[in-house]
C-alpha cells in the first residue's frame, strides 16, 4: 500500500544520512578544501568535477549540472522515486517509518501503480506456476530445453507459459478478485469495444519485464512455432515506458558494476543466454532503438564500456549511425561487435562458448572506425570505391561533434583508404555545423540547467542568492530590507523567496531547500550557488547589496523620466506599461520601508569579515 512519509521523519533521516559516506560507495572522493572532489558518476569524465560539500548536505556537478541533496544523490544513482530514496536511506540507517496517509489525489495515481505493478506480480506467478508444475507446460518445458535453458535459468528469470485458449489468465485474475478495468490497465486483458475480453499472451513462453528494483512492469512472450507475430509485448502502461526499460538489468546491474561493461543485445534469448554462460555484464533492448535514457541507466550503474552486439553487419550499420547522436549526448563511446554469420549472441554462444564471445567482445571496434571499416568491404579501394567510402562517411564524421576526435577519425580514414587527409578533411567540412565546439565540458541539450540568468539584474541577484545560502548571517539583512521582493529572475526570486521563509537548521538549509523546490532547473541551481566558496568579507555583502538596491532606486528615476517621455509622445500603450511597472516597484520599495539611507545607517557597514 503506497503511504506518505511526514516532513518530520523524512528530517530525521536527512540528518542520520551521511552524504559522503553514500556518494564514496561507489564515487571516489578527495578532499580539497572543505569540499571533497571526484569523478561524476552521472556523466562521463576524466578530470573531476563533481563536488561534495558534507557540511552543507549537497553535491553538484560542474560538468553536467546535476546537483542536490542526499535524496537526489541515490534518486539518480539507483533511478527510483523520492519517497523510496527516504526508505532506502531509512533502512542503512535503521530508522523506521510510521507512514500516514496521502493526498487522495496522490494516492489514487500511486496505488494505481502499485496496484499494476501488483497484478502483473500476480500474472507473473500464474505464468510461472503453469510452465513448471502443469501437465500443459511440458511443451514449453520441452522448449526451452531444446533451446538450451536450464532449469536454473528460467527460475531465476522467473519465466512463464501461457497455454492456448482466450481466457486462461483472465479466469485466474477474475479468482484473485483483480478488477477487470485493473487487469485491463495493465496490457495483460484486452477487449473489443469495451466488452469481450480476452487474454494478449496465448500459447506463448512469457517472460517479465522487470525495473530496477525487481518490480514485473510488463512481459513479452514468444510463440512455440513459427505463426506470427513471434514476439509480443505488454503495450506501454503508467508502470511501462519502454524508453526506460531494460531487459536483464534488474539481474545484471551487479556484474554492470563490477565489470564497468555492457553488452547490449536485442532479444530475451540472447540475453539469456549470455547470462547462462557466465557473460553476466548484459541487457536487452527488446528489438526497440537504445535510447538516451537506456544509456543514463546503464551509466548510473558504473558503466563506462558499451558494446553493442549485432547479428549482421547491416543492422549493425544501421544501428551504430543511429546510436552516435545518443553516445555522444551522454558523452560516452561504444564498440560495435558484430557476430559472423549467420549467428546471434545465442547461437554464437552455445556454439563457440564464452571465452570466445570475450576475445570479440574486446577486440570491438569503436562506431565510427567499425563504420569505416564496414564502408570499405562494401566499396572496396578502386578510385571509386574510395569516393563512396568518403561519401558513406561524410555524415558519420559530421556528427562527431568533438573536433579533436574528429580530427583523429578523419586521420585514420584517410591512412585506411591511402588518401591524403587534407582531402578528406575538405570534403567531410561540409557536413559539420558551424557552431559545433568541443563536446567535453558542453551542457547537454535538452537537459534542465543551472539557472542561467535572464534579467539585468540577474547576475546580482545570483550573487545575493549565493551570499544567503552560503553565509546565512546575511539572510536577516537582506530580510529586513526585503531584498528578495525586488529581484526580477523568477528562478532567483523563488529560490530567496524560500530562504525568506525557512526556518530551520542555517547549516542544513541548501540540502533542505533543493527538497523543497519543485522542478530541476532550480533544485541544480540551488546546488550550484550552495556548493561554491564565494570569498565574500562582510563587507563586501554589504557592498553587494547596497550596490543592488541603488540600481533598482535608478531604474526606479529612470522609469520616471520614461514616462514623461512617454507622456511627451502620447504614447498611451507605454505609458500604461512604464506606470504600471513603476506601480509594482514602488510597492515592493514602501512596503520594505527601504531607503538608501537607511541601508547605510542599519548598521551592516561595518568591516567585520566573515
Ligand atoms: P529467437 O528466434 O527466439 O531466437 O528470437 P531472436 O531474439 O533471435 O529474434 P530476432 O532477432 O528476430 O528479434 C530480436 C528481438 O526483437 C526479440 O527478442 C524481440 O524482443 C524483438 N522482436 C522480434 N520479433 C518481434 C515481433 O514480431 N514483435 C515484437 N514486438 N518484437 C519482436
Ligand atoms: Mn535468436
Amino acid at each position: 500500500m503506497a503511504l506518505y512519509i511526514p516532513e518530520d521523519v523524512i528530517e530525521t533521516v536527512r540528518n542520520a544520512s551521511d552524504i559522503l559516506e553514500i556518494v564514496s560507495e561507489g564515487v571516489q572522493l578527495k578532499k580539497s578544501g572543505q569540499h571533497f572532489m571526484g569523478l561524476c558518476p552521472f556523466h562521463s569524465e576524466k578530470t573531476p568535477s563533481f563536488s561534495v560539500n558534507p557540511s552543507r548536505g549537497i553535491f553538484h556537478c560542474f560538468g553536467c549540472g546535476v546537483g542536490g541533496n542526499v535524496f537526489s544523490f541515490i534518486m539518480k544513482r539507483d533511478g527510483i522515486s523520492f519517497p523510496e530514496s527516504v526508505r532506502t536511506l531509512a533502512v542503512k540507517y535503521g530508522i523506521s517509518i510510521p507512514e500516514k496517509e496521502m493526498s487522495p489525489s496522490a494516492r489514487r495515481e500511486e496505488s494505481e501503480r502499485e496496484a499494476l505493478y501488483a497484478v502483473n506480480k500476480e500474472a507473473m506467478g500464474y505464468f510461472k506456476s503453469v510452465l513448471f508444475k502443469s501437465d500443459q507446460g511440458k511443451i514449453a518445458r520441452d522448449y526451452l530445453k531444446e533451446r538450451g535453458m536450464t532449469a536454473a535459468i528460467a527460475e531465476e528469470f522467473n519465466l512463464g507459459y501461457v497455454p492456448d485458449g482466450w481466457d486462461h489468465l483472465s479466469r485466474y485474475l477474475s479468482g484473485r478478485k483483480i478488477p477487470r478495468p485493473l487487469a485491463e490497465k495493465s496490457g495483460l486483458i484486452v477487449s473489443k469495444n469495451g466488452e469481450r475480453f480476452y487474454d494478449r499472451f496465448r500459447n506463448r513462453i512469457i517472460f517479465p519485464i522487470c525495473d530496477m528494483s525487481q518490480r514485473v512492469i510488463g512481459f513479452g512472450g514468444r510463440v512455440l512455432d513459427q505463426s506470427l507475430p513471434k514476439y509480443l509485448n505488454s503495450p506501454e502502461t503508467p508502470v511501462y515506458n519502454k524508453s526506460r526499460s531494460l531487459y536483464g538489468l534488474s539481474r545484471t546491474r551487479q556484474a554492470l558494476r563490477e565489470t564497468e561493461t555492457v553488452h547490449i543485445v536485442e532479444g530475451y534469448f540472447d540475453l539469456l543466454a549470455l547470462y547462462m554462460h557466465g557473460i553476466k555484464n548484459v541487457v536487452a533492448t527488446l528489438g526497440t532503438a537504445l535510447t538516451r535514457e537506456h544509456v543514463r541507466m546503464l551509466s548510473r550503474c558504473g558503466v563506462t564500456k558499451f558494446v553493442l552486439v549485432f547479428d549482421s553487419d547491416d543492422a549493425g550499420v544501421h544501428a551504430a549511425a543511429r546510436s552516435i547522436p545518443v553516445f555522444q549526448k551522454e558523452y560516452v563511446n561504444a564498440d560495435i561487435l558484430v557476430l559472423p554469420s549467420p549467428h546471434d549472441p545465442d547461437s554464437y554462444i552455445r556454439t563457440f562458448g564464452p571465452e570466445h564471445f570475450r576475445s570479440e567482445s574486446e577486440k570491438a571496434l569503436g562506431i565510427v572506425p567499425f563504420l569505416a571499416d564496414s564502408a570499405i568491404r562494401k566499396h572496396g579501394l578502386s578510385i571509386e570505391g574510395r569516393l563512396a567510402v568518403i561519401n558513406d562517411m561524410k555524415p558519420v564524421l559530421g556528427m562527431v561533434e568533438d573536433s579533436v576526435a574528429r580530427s583523429l577519425y578523419i586521420r585514420d580514414l584517410a591512412h585506411k583508404i591511402g588518401v591524403d587527409e587534407k582531402a578528406v578533411l575538405e570534403k567531410v567540412q561540409e557536413h559539420i555545423p558551424e557552431t559545433q565546439g568541443p563536446v567535453q565540458d558542453e551542457p547537454r541539450a535538452g537537459r534542465p540547467q543551472v539557472h542561467v540568468q535572464v534579467s539585468r539584474f540577474g547576475d546580482m541577484e545570483r550573487q545575493i542568492v549565493a551570499m544567503m545560502l552560503q553565509y546565512p548571517q546575511m539572510i536577516e539583512e537582506c530580510r529586513n530590507h526585503g531584498v528578495v521582493e525586488y529581484f526580477e529572475d523568477p528562478c532567483f526570486k523563488s529560490i530567496g523567496r524560500m530562504i525568506m521563509e525557512y526556518r530551520g537548521d542555517m547549516n542544513t538549509m541548501a540540502s533542505i531547500l533543493t527538497t523543497r523546490a519543485l522542478d530541476e532547473e532550480t533544485r541544480r541551481t540551488i546546488s550550484a550557488l550552495a556548493i561554491g566558496d564565494i570569498p565574500y568579507l562582510y563587507k563586501n555583502c554589504v557592498n553587494l547589496l547596497h550596490q543592488y538596491i541603488t540600481s533598482r532606486k535608478k531604474m526606479d528615476n529612470s522609469l520616471s523620466q520614461r514616462i514623461r517621455l512617454a507622456e511627451e509622445r502620447n504614447d498611451q500603450e507605454l505609458l500604461i506599461r512604464l506606470i504600471h511597472e513603476k506601480n509594482m516597484l514602488s510597492k515592493t520599495m514602501k512596503n520594505n520601508g527601504l531607503s538608501q539611507k537607511k541601508i547605510l545607517n542599519s548598521g551592516i557597514g561595518g568591516g567585520k569579515s566573515i
